[in-house]
């Protein structure tokens, strides 16, 4: 019988920039560290924290700072520290040679790759996720290496790999080695994705056709949307109170109370700092969110963070183009209030919203019937420019929308008018005002 790993012993330590201000402050930003830490199976036995102007250029922190840490770890037996920041290769190279070969030293970013890692479940999420840990390790090739290939190969013991490898780190040559087939495994995974991408399209188009509005599901980790989805479709997804439970999308068919049908997909949670060679490898699947129909923004409304979470979702939804589409604030857990009133005043702070409990169901059939009403019934006004050959859009818009303005031009048509939310994405290639303004001046 395999005998369960004893947890290993995380610090942990947080750095407020003031060059680069965060969305939480230093102590909430340390707390969903924690968080963190544990859902990667780590115990946390201490922390330290230090305000800067900017991070040292060698050791990210001061080297007073760093004689604090050393002195720290070495009372709470920590194993592994982990920057609340992304350090750069120089950085990380720096720290484990002050900290030397008992201790590892990873970043919030490794740390998060980690979790994707234990939680992908299909083989894209797989390969997604095995390409940002190969794009992050690439510049990084030092000891802390060894921890990741542990944890993404599964198994294996800690202390013989760090240990031996430690003390000088893998030579010249074996880093010159180790670089070019990992090179050669990111073109490798890169490709496979490829085919993987192409597919999807082709099943993507075959929805379209379908005309079924689809809905993204999108909300900070932990915000309860395997719950919510789990309520509308009985779909038993995995719902975890852990962050990152669900990688991988899912759809689910949903019957609304006029009987119209729509697809509601599930998708990545987010997270402030979302490491960046995540959200490129995961781009292929959030961009799928830049085309749906509806954005359906979770908010755990119970969380004392909680309008900064919607922040920081909304700023990843503008970085791949999604902030354009109509979106509700769905703010989750209302059973969780001591007083459901205050949810009213919550409520003001929050642009579109409603609240619900996903768990309890209550103020779904409220849910359903605004996504109703925002699909079907609201005309939201567009200003397109249609080629001719686009006849099925022009006919469109006469058939279900409401047309104000339209221009005959060579080759194309200007449209001003209003559409149902569930069309808008079509129009979105076709979408500005300006080339309106442009071509009246000619
Ligand atoms: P990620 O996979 O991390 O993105 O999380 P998620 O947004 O899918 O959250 P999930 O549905 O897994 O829910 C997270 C935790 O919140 C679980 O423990 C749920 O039971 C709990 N939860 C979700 N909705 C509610 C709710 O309405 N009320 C209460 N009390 N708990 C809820």
């Amino acid at each position: 019988e395999p005998t369960e790993r004893p947890k290993e012993r995380a610090f942990l330590v947080g750095v407020e920039l003031r060059s680069a201000p965060s969305l939480l402050s230093i102590e909430d930003s340390l707390e969903e560290l924690a968080l963190l830490a544990e859902t990667a199976g780590l115990i946390v036995v201490g922390e330290a924290t230090q305000r800067m102007d900017h991070p040292h250029h060698g050791t990210y922190v001061g080297s007073g700072k760093v004689e604090e840490i050393k002195a720290l770890v070495e009372d709470c037996l920590a194993e592994v520290i982990i920057f609340d920041n992304e350090l750069s290769p120089r950085h990380l190279r720096e720290l484990e040679k002050e900290f030397g070969i008992g201790v590892r030293v990873i970043d919030r970013t490794a740390l998060i790759l980690d979790i994707f890692a234990l939680h992908a479940n299909t083989s894209e999420g797989a390969l997604q996720v095995e390409l940002a840990q190969y794009e992050y390790r690439l510049p990084r090739l030092t000891r802390a290496w060894t921890h990741l290939a542990r944890q993404a190969g599964g198994g294996g013991g800690r202390s013989g790999s760090v240990g031996g490898v430690g003390l000088r780190g893998p030579g010249e040559t074996q880093l010159e080695v180790d670089r070019r087939e990992i090179s050669r495994r990111i073109t490798n995974l890169k490709k496979e994705l490829e085919k993987i991408r192409a597919h999807r399209m082709r099943y993507r188009a075959n929805r379209r056709r379908s005309q079924i509005p689809v809905i993204a599901l999108v909300g900070y980790t932990n915000a309860g949307k395997s719950t919510l989805l789990n309520f509308l479709s009985n779909a038993g997804v995995y719902v975890a109170d852990q962050l990152f439970a669900t990688l991988d999308p899912t759809t689910r068919r949903v019957e609304l109370p006029g009987g119209q049908v729509v697809l509601f997909t599930d998708t990545v949670g987010f997270i402030q700092k979302l490491p960046t060679q995540l959200v490129a490898a995961f781009r292929a699947t959030l961009e799928e969110i830049a085309e749906a129909d509806l954005v359906i923004h979770l908010v755990d409304i119970t969380h004392p963070n909680a309008l900064a979470q919607w922040h920081a979702v909304q700023q990843t939804l503008e970085d791949i183009g999604a902030n354009q589409i109509p979106s509700i604030t769905v703010l989750n857990k209302l059973d969780r209030l001591p007083d459901p009133e205050a949810a009213v005043h919550v409520l003001e702070s929050f642009p579109n919203a409603i609240a619900i409990s996903a768990l309890k169901g209550k103020g779904i059939e409220d849910l359903l019937m605004l996504i109703q009403k925002r699909l079907f019934e609201e005309l939201i006004p567009i200003s397109v420019r249609l080629p001719y050959k686009e006849g099925q859009l022009i006919s469109l818009l006469h058939e279900v929308g409401q047309v104000t303005r339209i221009e005959h031009g060579r080759g194309h048509v200007l449209i001003e008018g209003s559409i149902p939310g569930r069309f808008i994405t079509r129009y979105k290639p076709f979408e500005g005002l300006e080339e309106l303004q442009e071509d009246e001046e000619q």
